[in-house]
């Protein structure tokens, strides 16, 4: 039907709306055989027309990447290459021999099927020479979550925080203990605009008494991951005692060794002005016997 407008430059829409239809009559007939590709967010996928264009073919041929039969992607018209904003700046194509697209720093969002149409003229007319599908899947995966402490918003009361970051798609968080799932506090969940990959986390306080072991789950697509935490219970009743029990046993050994610093001390200074003062006693009680020895021997032979 359209045959005629395909050599007549057509407005975009009807040139789009046209290669669709030719697009997926000829997907009706290549159907088979579609390729599997696999890769990791931010990195890059190179989808090949697995095609030789011959070098007499290179200036006539036409090369249409389109994904999911809707979404243009780039096409080479006339050896003029055009790229659609979605894919500007991360798209490098080859269009020598055998045509390929190298797509960088993949996104969730890039995941589908790419078609590759090479279009040849043939009797005046621009027919599907040669198509190749390549289904895309882009994996995002979360990283284990990790789960860290926050302290203490009460008494016996400890607050934790699991999180996980750099996944795809929109994640799910639920905090279990023996297969019971508990209430979070407060569930925060974040997309980057830039990447799509997502952020989550979520905070629990438990009670510090019992034994704890609780599991982080994070739900993502069909697939999971998960943290576990491990809370040995405080002694009973002993943790604030434990505390007041060491500034008691503190105080006792200060004031212990304080007494006996201050006793040594005493010991020091006062021992010797009451040695000096004891020898000179005695010199001067010897000195007094000299002289007042007859009276002494005196009274005391008066007294003997
Ligand atoms: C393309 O040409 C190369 C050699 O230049 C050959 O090895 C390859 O098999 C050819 N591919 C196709 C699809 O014809
Ligand atoms: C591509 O990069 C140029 C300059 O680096 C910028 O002006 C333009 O907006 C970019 N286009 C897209 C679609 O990101
Ligand atoms: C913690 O648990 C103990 C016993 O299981 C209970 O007596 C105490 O009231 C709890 N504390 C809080 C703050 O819920
Ligand atoms: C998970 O889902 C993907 C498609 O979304 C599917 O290909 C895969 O087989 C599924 N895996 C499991 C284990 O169900």
């Amino acid at each position: 039907m359209g045959q005629t407008k395909w050599r007549t430059l057509p407005s975009r829409r009807s040139y789009l709306k046209l290669f669709q239809s030719l697009v997926l009559a000829g997907l009706f007939y290549f159907s088979s055989g579609i390729i599997q590709m696999t890769k990791p967010v931010n990195d890059r996928a190179v989808l090949s027309c697995d095609y030789n264009i011959s070098t007499d073919e290179l200036t006539k041929v036409r090369i249409y990447w389109q994904k999911n039969n809707s979404d243009m992607v780039l096409s080479v018209v006339s050896g003029e290459m055009k790229v659609w904003p979605k894919y500007r700046n991360r798209t490098v194509a080859n269009i020598i021999s055998n045509p390929f697209i190298v797509i960088l720093g993949l996104r969730p969002s890039d995941n589908g099927t790419y078609t590759c149409v090479i279009q040849k003229p043939e009797k005046g007319a621009y027919r599907v020479g040669h198509l190749t599908s390549v289904m895309l899947s882009v994996t995002a995966d979360f990283p284990v979550p990790s789960i860290t402490e926050l302290g203490n918003p009460a008494t016996n009361i400890k607050r934790i925080i699991c999180s996980t970051s750099g996944g795809f798609p929109k994640p799910h968080l639920s905090w279990l203990e023996k297969g019971k799932e508990l209430n979070a506090i407060h569930t925060t969940v974040s997309q980057d605009p830039q990447t799509e990959l997502y952020t989550i986390s979520s905070e629990l306080d438990f009670n510090v008494t019992n034994n704890h072991t609780f599991i982080c789950l994070v739900k993502y697509g069909n697939l999971t991951v998960s943290q576990i935490f491990n809370w040995q219970k405080y002694e009973p009743t002993a943790s604030p005692f434990n505390q007041s029990w060491l500034w008691i046993l503190i105080l006792v050994v200060g004031i212990s060794v304080i007494i006996v610093i201050a006793v040594f001390c005493y010991c020091c200074l006062c021992n010797r002005p009451a040695a000096r003062w004891r020898e000179r006693r005695k010199s001067g009680e010897s000195m007094e016997m000299k002289t007042i020895s007859p009276i002494v021997s005196g009274s005391a032979e008066a007294s003997g």
